[in-house]
């Protein structure tokens, strides 16, 4: 894979799309052939605010503080590492994958990082459950909320400081699955990833998940961020206060990538669904513009917050341009719209996609004289 001088993945036609420069780093993974249930490290998507910064695991800590615990508290990575450790499987998502497809399915481009649908990844994640540090640093009953803070550059856009990546969490999350983890797969955290330690939650929005964990802030008030007031919520429209908030993900689906399919032939359609706090019920394909819909096949592993394959066969009539469209219906009973809800910044595509393929060789010959009962040479 081809990196560039800060060590970050560059498009080198291969697992990678690189998004620019602008965003130290914003890459998306290819969604061409074999995708792993895992995601490698090194095939990842990265989302940077900033450039990442090289943290020294043996002098960095976390310090725990606010009004909702009884007092600060630090801890090094060993002492959380002494803490009894989970292992999770979960996806994390971007919450603009797909802005492009407002473009190119609704007609409503949106401004940011154009990502086409691999600004998500599933990994195992290894660290602890953050009600066990947060419980450990002394949380009070009325707290209602944690601000974790990143140890990245403050964040500056059009010569405006808006300090620190950080973003308040709802105190119910934060004692229900989200975990700081120090590992991916097994192994460290890649310094892209957040190297030593970041929060995980599962199923939410991925700006939920701070990287270079620095500081718990622990109130027992609400407090508010840039990244869930200006950004990280919906603007424009038909958006009132109370639905803007973003938080848990949508169901989502897709086909891979298919080469050409031969005319004639029986194929296997293969892809992945997925949603955020939720499993995966169902998932349809439609191979005429939706106008009939197939159940496809579940195949392998459907945890919740992570993805599940499936697959479903095919045989193209034609040869040509064909448009396969997927609809993911999740455990709580959401399915994909034909729409997703237009919002000003282009967040959460969660519409039905449609994917193109194409038919390759001459139209099977139908046989006339066969039908008409004539004699076949
Ligand atoms: N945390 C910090 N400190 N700084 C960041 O820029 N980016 C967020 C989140 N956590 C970010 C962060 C966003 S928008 C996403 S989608 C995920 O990290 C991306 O995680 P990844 O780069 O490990 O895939």
């Amino acid at each position: 894979m081809l990196r560039d001088s800060l060590d970050r993945p560059v498009d080198g036609g291969d697992w990678f799309e690189h998004h620019g420069t602008d965003h130290f780093g914003d890459s998306e993974s290819r969604w061409d052939g074999d995708v792993p249930h895992l995601t490698p490290n090194d095939r990842f998507f990265v989302r940077n605010h900033t450039p990442p910064p090289a943290i020294d695991a043996g002098t960095w800590r976390l310090l725990v503080s606010g009004d909702g615990v009884l007092g600060d508290t630090t801890y090094s990575l060993a002492e959380l590492q002494a803490f009894t450790s989970t292992t999770v499987e979960r996806a994390l998502e971007c919450t603009g994958n797909g802005r492009r497809l407002f473009g190119e399915q609704q007609g409503g481009a949106r401004p940011g990082t154009q990502w086409g649908l691999g600004a998500i990844g599933v990994a195992r994640w290894t660290g602890v459950p953050l009600r066990t540090v947060l419980q450990h640093a002394g949380l009070r009953g009325d707290a209602v909320q944690v601000m974790p803070v990143g140890l990245d550059e403050a964040y500056v856009e059009d010569g405006v400081s808006y300090g620190r990546v950080r973003r308040p969490l709802p105190i119910g999350k934060a004692l229900d699955d989200a975990i700081i983890a120090w590992e991916m797969n097994g192994e460290p955290l890649p310094r892209d990833h957040g190297f030593p330690a970041r929060l995980i939650v599962p199923g939410w929005v991925g700006i939920a998940s701070i990287k270079w964990l620095g500081e718990l802030r622990v109130t027992t008030s609400v407090v508010y961020s840039p990244w869930n007031t200006k950004w990280y919520r919906m603007h424009g429209a038909g958006w009132s206060d109370a639905d803007a908030t973003l938080d848990r993900m949508p169901p989502k689906s897709v086909v891979d990538a298919t080469g050409d399919l031969a005319v004639g032939r029986l194929s296997v359609l293969r892809g992945r669904a997925w949603s955020g706090e939720a499993t995966i019920r169902m998932v349809e394909v439609s191979t005429d513009g939706g106008a009939t819909w197939d159940e496809a096949s579940l195949t392998g592993a459907n945890e919740p917050s992570s993805w599940v394959a499936w697959e479903h066969p095919w045989t193209p009539a034609a040869p040509g341009a064909h448009e396969v469209l997927t609809r993911a219906t999740d455990s709580l009973g959401r399915t994909q719209p034909d729409r997703a809800p237009d919002n000003e910044d282009g967040y959460l595509f969660s519409a039905v996609v449609r994917r193109p393929v194409s038919g390759a060789g001459a139209a099977p010959v139908v046989d006339t004289r066969a039908t008409a009962g004539l004699e076949t040479p």
